[in-house]
């Protein structure tokens, strides 16, 4: 019930109304007890400026960013977080004296999710399938734990060749390479970590994947396909046949609440909890 005492929270992008996390996060401010409620707000572009200073003047506790905001958001901030700075991208605005610290919580859910599978990037040779602003995103977290290599293989040389530049130089080497993702033969040895970025393979095109030579996947051990719907992509397919592990993209969806909500509210989410948000996403997405 909401009550005088009640504080917001909200999400800004424009389109929202199709976003899951109004009931992410009003299902964890059940869970946790805790008297708020989480609502969508529509904001056009060139409006960003003049949305987070009324939120600010709103008393608005916390936001969500979305498409397309989540780069222009970053000149309406009074801090962000040095990761978020790096990858460009900010999803999760946390209220500080003077206006919001702008985080990338995206990562972070991706980060958790890996933890959780047991697939972790510390010196391991990681193949980065894509380059839009997800997988730079990614990159930069490979680089961040520490990951040998990073072969980021994209239909468009350049793009790839981007981000690969923007990690080089940020960690000062040469940490990242860009390949044609036809070029995939390159990739010398066995036992690479995969994370499949691009929108090939999602619904409804559920019989395609980036590269569908089994060759390719018999290098990889464990890989996550940031898609989740469909729950197991052709990517995923192609992985288990050739024995290894797969993962979809909705424990990133998932933890990419989970770690704002603890943000703003400074607290920690239990497994019991998350799991249940996890199993009612599922249901809300029709996912199984
Ligand atoms: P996001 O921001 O979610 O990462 P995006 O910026 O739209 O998404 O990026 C989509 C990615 O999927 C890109 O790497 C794109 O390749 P290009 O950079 O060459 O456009 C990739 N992609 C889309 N369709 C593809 C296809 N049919 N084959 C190979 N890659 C494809």
């Amino acid at each position: 019930m909401v009550k005088g005492t009640t504080g917001v929270l909200g999400i800004i992008g424009n389109p929202v109304a199709h976003s899951i996390s109004p009931l992410l996060h009003n299902m964890l401010a059940d869970l946790t007890g805790l008297d708020l409620v989480y609502v969508p707000f529509p904001v056009e572009k060139g409006e960003v400026q003049k949305a987070v200073e009324g939120a600010y003047a709103l008393h608005i506790a916390g936001m969500n960013v979305t498409v397309p905001h989540k780069s222009d958001v970053i000149s309406a901030l009074v801090d962000i977080d040095p990761l978020a700075e790096h990858i460009g991208a900010v999803n999760t605005l946390v209220r500080s004296a003077g206006g919001y610290k702008g985080y990338n919580t995206d990562i972070l859910g991706l980060k958790r999710e890996l933890e959780e599978e047991e697939i972790p990037l510390q010196g391991e040779n990681v193949i980065l399938l894509g380059s839009g602003g997800a997988a730079r995103a990614i990159a930069f977290l490979c680089a961040a734990e520490r990951a040998k290599h990073i072969y980021i293989l994209n239909r468009t040389f350049e793009k790839a060749q981007d981000i690969a530049s923007a990690v080089n130089q940020y960690y000062g080497a040469q940490i990242a390479s860009a390949h044609l993702l036809k070029d995939y033969g390159m990739l010398q040895g066995q036992d690479y970590i995969a994370i499949q970025t691009t929108s090939v393979g999602l619904y409804p095109n559920v019989n395609e994947a980036p590269i569908t030579d089994e060759a390719f996947y018999q290098k990889i051990k464990a890989g996550v396909d940031i898609i989740y719907n469909p729950a197991k992509t052709h990517f995923m397919k192609l992985l288990e046949n050739a024995g290894g592990r797969a993962y979809n993209g909705l424990k990133m969806l998932l933890y990419q609440g989970v770690s704002a909500f603890e943000l703003w509210n400074d607290i920690q989410i239990g497994s019991a909890d998350t799991t249940a948000v996890y199993e009612a996403m599922k249901r809300e997405l029709q996912i199984v």
